[in-house]
């Protein structure tokens, strides 16, 4: 019976290796980055005007490119919370940079330490069906023997501690701080000999600030693309230098777009200001009336702004925007057309040459999407996606359960090389039991032959056995044989 117990202890180091030696050695790495104002087309811009992005051209060559459609507004909190909970801004509550909480009866500024304050990042509530990834990646962890850490070098809501819970490594907010900077701090955190993360984030802030301050009309925004991928190229090449960029993933993405003002509309050239009180910033003001003055500004505004603007009660807010169910939503929302600036009043106004948070099907609104590394397919260029599927995109390449959201995998697995980690997994199981199948098989055409030749020995020497001795002589062969094998399997140590 030895030779069972053989191919039992064997079964059990195969489907042990199989847990510990393929699959678990090593965490998935991701690396998220956000370039804040990153239009989808500034590259090939770029190209037009004579500026080279070698950087930027070889994550795209041998990777993914694609347009992303981001979420209505189309503002910096809002989508980049987007990206970071895989929900639309209805449903995890940051739902403009500058907005009114009736329950809270306070206004949210952006305010530095209104970066710790969870009631502003858990859509107002304890009972949030929402997760950002960078708790999701570390929770995933807690059961297994392998430990999983996020490090965020800024992202709008990193810093508040959500269900109680610290990520590993997370910084609080300077816009001060140079990109270099970032980049190797992130980098580093990978590396780092005590707590060393898995998932890493970046924000920087332009070309944000170039794009409203010149507008992307101007050739100079150009230069600070340029710039941004001579840093791309130095972190590469770090990334290179400790054995990391071939086996991480990368996504190098942004919140929104940019586009050129040509106008601006005075909310005191339609309706009598003082009726309301408003919140948000151009191109999208959250209105709330006065008492008893909602019939008032709604019918007069919409009356005498005509074409001039959108104006719509929460209630009637168009569908495709999923920008109705939350209560910081106010009862009337006001939106400019594309390239057209809000004031309150020609003494009351503040504006640039670029701006963005227009309807998010414009394409001047649309930022842009990389994914460079060993999950993702090489020079793919794939058609538009919404932003809330990169959290289910992140959950697969982190090889996490994807917590609630409002993406879909379905939309992004063309993506990836793999259709999903499950399906890495199963070709593991399939190859391991493949294996053990044929050393079970080797050893049973070995137990077969010695039981031949120990049936054929006793053939010669003995006249031929009845049915009494056949029984005998077939237990002494299964004797020989243990014997056999445990001489081997001595021999193997
Ligand atoms: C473009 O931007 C540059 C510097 O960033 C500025 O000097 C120049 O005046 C701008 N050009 C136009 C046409 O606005
Ligand atoms: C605007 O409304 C306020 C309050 O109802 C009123 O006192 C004021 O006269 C109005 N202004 C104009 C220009 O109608
Ligand atoms: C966020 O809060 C709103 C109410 O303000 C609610 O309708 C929505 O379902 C919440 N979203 C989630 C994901 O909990
Ligand atoms: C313009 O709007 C601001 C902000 O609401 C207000 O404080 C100011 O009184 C207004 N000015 C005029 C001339 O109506
Ligand atoms: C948003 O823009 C798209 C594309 O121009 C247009 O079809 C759609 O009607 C717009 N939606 C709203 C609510 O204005
Ligand atoms: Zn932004
Ligand atoms: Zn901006």
């Amino acid at each position: 019976m030895r030779w069972k117990l053989s191919f039992l202890v064997l079964f059990y180091l195969g489907s042990h290796c199989l847990q510990n030696c393929v699959g678990h050695t090593e965490l998935p790495k991701l690396l998220l980055i956000s370039f804040d104002g990153f239009r989808w087309d500034y590259l090939d811009k770029a190209k037009s005007f004579g500026r080279h992005t070698p950087n930027f051209d070889l994550l795209i060559s041998n990777g993914v490119l694609a347009t992303v459609k981001n979420t209505f507004i189309t503002k910096t909190f809002p989508n980049h919370y987007t990206i970071a909970t895989g929900l639309y801004e209805e449903n995890h509550g940051v739902i403009a940079n500058n907005m009114y909480d009736p329950v809270f009866k306070e206004v949210f500024t952006n305010q530095p330490e209104q970066s710790y304050e969870v009631k502003w990042w858990n859509n107002g509530t304890d009972a949030w069906l929402g997760e950002p990834i960078w708790f999701a990646n570390e929770r995933a962890g807690l059961s297994s023997p392998l430990k999983r850490r996020s490090g965020v070098y800024f992202w709008p809501g990193s810093e508040a501690p959500i269900g109680g819970h610290h990520i590993t490594h997370v910084k609080t907010y300077k816009s001060s701080v140079p990109l270099a900077e970032r980049m190797d701090q992130v980098v580093n955190w990978f590396q780092d000999e005590e707590a060393p993360i898995n998932f890493g984030v970046l924000y920087y802030e332009e070309p944000d600030s170039a794009g409203h301050r010149i507008g992307p009309k101007n050739e100079s925004i150009y230069d600070v693309i340029v710039d941004i991928d001579d840093h791309l190229g130095n972190m590469i090449k770090k990334l290179q230098s400790v054995g990391l960029f071939d086996n991480i993933n990368i996504i190098v993405t942004s919140d929104h777009g940019m586009v050129e003002i040509v106008g601006i509309k005075y909310l005191s050239d339609y309706v009598n200001t003082s009726w309301f009180e408003y919140y948000g910033s151009s191109p999208v003001l959250n209105l709330l009336p006065k008492p008893g003055r909602l019939h008032d500004v709604y019918e007069t505004l919409k009356k005498a702004a005509g074409s001039n603007l959108h104006v719509y009660l929460k209630e009637d807010i168009p569908a495709e925007y999923h920008y109705s169910y939350n209560r910081r939503i106010q009862p009337i929302v006001v939106s400019a057309p594309e390239g057209y600036d809000i004031c309150i009043n020609k003494s009351s106004c503040y504006t640039e040459k670029g701006n963005h948070g227009y309807n998010n099907s414009l394409t001047s609104m649309h930022p842009i999407f990389i994914g460079h590394g060993p999950a993702f397919k090489h020079g793919y260029k794939s058609a538009s996606f919404d932003n809330v599927d990169i959290y289910p995109l992140m959950c697969a390449l982190l090889n996490i359960e994807a917590p609630h959201n409002d993406g879909n995998m379905d939309h992004v697995k063309h993506l990836l090389v793999k259709l999903d980690n499950s399906s890495v997994t199963l070709l593991t199981y399939v190859i391991a039991i493949a294996f053990v199948a044929t050393i079970a098989g080797v050893m049973m055409v070995a137990a077969l032959r010695v039981q031949h030749y120990q049936r054929h020995r006793h053939h010669l020497l003995k006249t031929p056995p009845h049915m009494n001795s056949i029984f005998v002589h077939e237990q002494t062969d299964i004797e020989g044989q243990s014997h056999l094998l445990t001489s081997e399997d001595e021999e193997g140590h």
